[in-house]
This record gives structure tokens, sequence and C-alpha cells, in this order.
């Protein structure tokens, strides 16, 4: 038998992803009161590293982001790795040394938990294949996911390339709480290619966590319109996916951005992440689309940073709009030209 060595290793990437219809909210451990659909990043990404070396002791984690130590992710690693020694039995014992880093500026407020859970997730599985190399690689994408899934919710649409649906729905046969699947099937060429810039309209830690807003949920006066709501959209989002109309895919979007913020302003105690520049940007995008008829749209993750989407095929006049009249309320003018990635 092949020798293991004491030493193992692993490298893997994980692109970052933005929801269209939004995770609020969770049930039993990291499963969503609602299914969410999103697409994952081309360019916004993590890449980690994982050293595993065998040891009989309890497992002892390192982690270093950008070669810097941060103390404040271990306690999000112990709950990981925890929650994974079912899935991954070498998380018992050993010691192991994670390092990750973006591909987009740290603390400009792109939310980096999806990217660095998946790819974490991705790395810790390759070290579990190379101690017992079999597996059933039908299932594999799936396991994987629900590994990342139990890091962060959102994390588990980030394996998936192009548009990722997590949640169990009636709409889809094969949706499941447990991890997101693939749903570029028959996709209309305006989502092929959708174009994502991301504005970077406050840099910065954002006040209050998701995890803070998932747990208002539970008590959130609005929670059972809020399901209903998620659940119409998904129906309708799958449709529109398919049949490429931008007008009622912007409604989808705009909703779902404004009422993500919507239940943090109503929730008990209430609060807002959105700044004065997040609603000037948001009117401004919406005057220039009266204006000009064009298919461009917003969405919001939880933070004030606009996702500012439209199709590749007008990106050249979009791009200048976006230079001229939104970069200006970015702070530093800074944003990000990304996409969706390449659908496998
Ligand atoms: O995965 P979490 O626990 O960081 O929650 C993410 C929630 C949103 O980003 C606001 C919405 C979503 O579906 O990604």
């Amino acid at each position: 038998m092949k020798q293991i060595p004491d030493t193992l290793y692993a490298q893997t990437e994980a692109p970052s992803n933005i929801a269209i219809v939004k995770y609020w909210g969770k049930k039993a451990i990291q499963t969503p009161i609602n299914p969410s659909i999103s697409f994952s990043l081309s360019k916004a990404k993590t890449i980690t590293n994982i050293q595993y070396t065998h040891s009989p002791n309890p497992l002892t984690i390192e982690f270093l982001f950008e070669s810097h130590k941060k103390p404040e992710f271990i306690p999000k690693l112990k709950t990981l790795t925890e929650r994974l020694v079912n899935y991954l039995p070498f998380l018992k014992t050993g010691n192991l040394l994670v390092q990750s880093s973006n591909t987009f500026p740290h603390s400009v407020g792109i939310a980096s938990s999806a990217s660095s859970m998946a790819s974490i997730a991705k790395a810790l599985f390759e070290i579990q294949i190379q101690i017992k190399p079999q597996f059933d690689t039908s299932v594999k994408q799936n396991f994987i996911s629900e590994l990342a899934r139990l890091g962060s919710g959102s994390a588990c649409r980030s394996i998936i390339n192009g548009w990722a649906l997590w949640g169990k729905t009636a709409e889809v046969e094969e949706s499941s709480d447990q991890y997101a699947i693939d749903i570029n099937n028959g996709l209309h060429h305006n989502f092929q290619h959708l174009q994502d810039t991301i504005l970077i309209i406050k840099k910065g830690e954002k006040k209050v966590s998701s995890s803070i807003g998932h747990q208002l949920m539970q008590q959130h006066p609005y929670k059972n319109g809020r399901i209903d709501q998620a659940n119409k959209n998904i129906s309708n989002l799958l449709t529109i996916l398919r049949s490429g109309d931008f007008v009622q895919f912007a409604r989808i979007c705009e909703e779902e951005a404004m009422s993500l913020h919507g239940l943090m302003m109503s929730s008990s105690p209430s609060y807002t992440l959105l700044e004065p520049n997040s609603l000037l940007t948001i009117n401004r995008i919406k005057e220039f689309r009266d204006k000009h008829s064009l298919p461009i749209t917003f969405t919001l993750d939880a933070g004030p940073n606009i996702h500012v989407l439209y199709p590749l095929s007008i990106s050249k006049r979009i791009d200048s709009f976006i230079n001229e009249q939104l970069k200006p309320l970015c702070e530093d003018e800074q944003l990000i030209f990304d996409s969706i990635n390449n659908i496998t």
C-alpha cells in the first residue's frame, strides 16, 4: 500500500458570488428559511493553501490571511472543522495551517466569507482525498457545496460556476437545503455573460454582521411575508433566466435588494447599512435607465456597495455612464469591473 506522507498540501480557489434572490434567515444549522439564486464572479476570488500535518493530538489550527495572522478568523475555522469532522474524519487530529488571499483589495467591503469558506472547503476535501481516495465522484460537487455551507451559507453557491440555486423549492426537483445546484442549463444569452460592476460606496467592515442579521429574522414581524416573496421571486427568476426578459429581471433584482435592506431597517433592533451615496447611486441608475431605455439594474449585498448589472452587449455604453456619473460617488473613486464567471 502507498505510504501517506506526514504532511499533505492542497491549493484551491473559489469565486465570490452575488445573490439575486437573497438568503436572509436560517432554520437549523446553516439551512435557509427560503431558497436563493446567485451567480459566481470572475475576478473576485479567494485562493487558499492548506498544509496538514499528521499528529495523534487534537486538531490545532493556524490561519494566515495575506501572510498575516488573523486570530479573529480562528473561531470560525474551529466551528467549521467541528462541523466537518463527520464528513472529513482527518480533522479530528493533527495540525492545520490555512493560508488565504483574495484577488480583490481587502477592506473594501466586498463580502469574502463565501469565497473564503468555499475555497477552504475545497482544500479540506482535497486533503481528505489524499488520505482516503475512494469517493463517489458523481456526488463530489454536492458534497463540497455542503461542506462550504457549514462554513457560511452563501459559500455553498460559490462551488458552482455561473448560476446556482440553494434551498429546497418545488420548482426544481433536485434542489436541496443542504447544497447548491447548477441551474445554467438553457440560460438566455443576456444572463450568460452578465456584467457586474461593484461600486465601492464605502470601504471597511460592515457595522452589523450577516450572522446577526440572520438571527434577527427569527422573530421578524415580516418573516412569513418575506418567505412568500422569496419563493415567488425564485419561481419567476427561474423562468426569466431562460426567457431573457431583462425588465422582469430588473424588477426582481431591485425588489430583493431593497427588501433585504428593508428587513434590516425593520428588525428589532433596527439598523441600516446603506449610505447616502448608495441611494444617490440607485437614483442615478434609474434615471439613466428611464432616459435611455437600456437594460441596466442593480443589486446590493449586506452592505452599502452597489452591484451594477447589465448584459455584455451594452457594456461600452454603460461603462462610460459608470465612469462619468457613478464613479465620483464611490469612496476614493474605487470600483471593480467584474462579470459572471465561465459557465462550465
Ligand atoms: O452566507 P452568509 O451567512 O454570509 O449570508 C449571506 C447573506 C447575503 O449575502 C446578504 C445574501 C446571500 O444570499 O448571499
